[in-house]
């Protein structure tokens, strides 16, 4: 089922997201389902809980659409990252352009640290740890921020804070436009 996407000014994207009882959580497997399904139709490489209205630790990442002679990697690239935590950035920043499915229409580019070590829980709920480089991490990090209430505009220079300043009211007042299924503040 194509879920609606909580944009820029809904409250639940500013939420500090909580573990989920992932063993007793209703229909889990529907909900990934779900957010799988809504990532695809709006074109996105990643879609964590909060952007479809649940406070919830649960972000899906499927890179496949990105695989390349240079990135095959990308190809199987496809998982549901539960209960996530990230226990370790390392390296240094780089610049990356970056875009959000809550925030239509606006790209900018993001300092992130290129490595991290994330717990998580897989699709089968078993435990696991592992370290992510280059794109991945840049992805998982995005994603992780929504699960900290935090967005890709909020790590942005000052300058370019001041650029996306208006368009980032007129979302906040349900001014938007886009071509998927999306829930305004108003
Ligand atoms: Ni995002």
């Amino acid at each position: 089922m194509i879920l609606p996407i909580y944009i820029y000014g809904q409250p639940v994207l500013r939420k500090v997201a909580q573990d989920i009882d992932a063993e007793n959580y209703p229909n889990l497997k529907g909900l990934i389902e779900n957010m799988y399904e809504t990532m695809y139709h709006a074109d996105g490489v990643g879609l964590a809980a909060p952007q479809i209205g649940l406070p919830e630790r649960i972000f899906v990442v499927d890179l496949s659409p990105m695989a390349s002679e240079e990135h095959p990697e990308f190809a199987d690239f496809k998982k549901v990252f539960i209960n996530a935590h990230i226990t370790e950035r390392n390296g240094d920043l780089e610049l990356v352009e970056e875009g959000c499915l809550s925030i239509p229409g606006i790209h900018e580019k993001v300092p992130r640290e290129g490595e991290v070590i994330i717990a998580y829980l897989d699709e089968e709920l078993q435990p696991r740890e592992e370290r992510y480089s280059g794109f991945m991490a840049r992805v998982i990090q995005h994603e992780y921020d929504h699960l900290d209430g935090i967005l890709f505009t909020d790590r942005i220079s000052p300058l370019r804070k001041r650029m996306v300043k208006n368009k980032l009211a007129n979302m906040e007042k349900g001014k938007v436009a886009c071509d998927y299924k999306i829930r305004t503040v108003r």
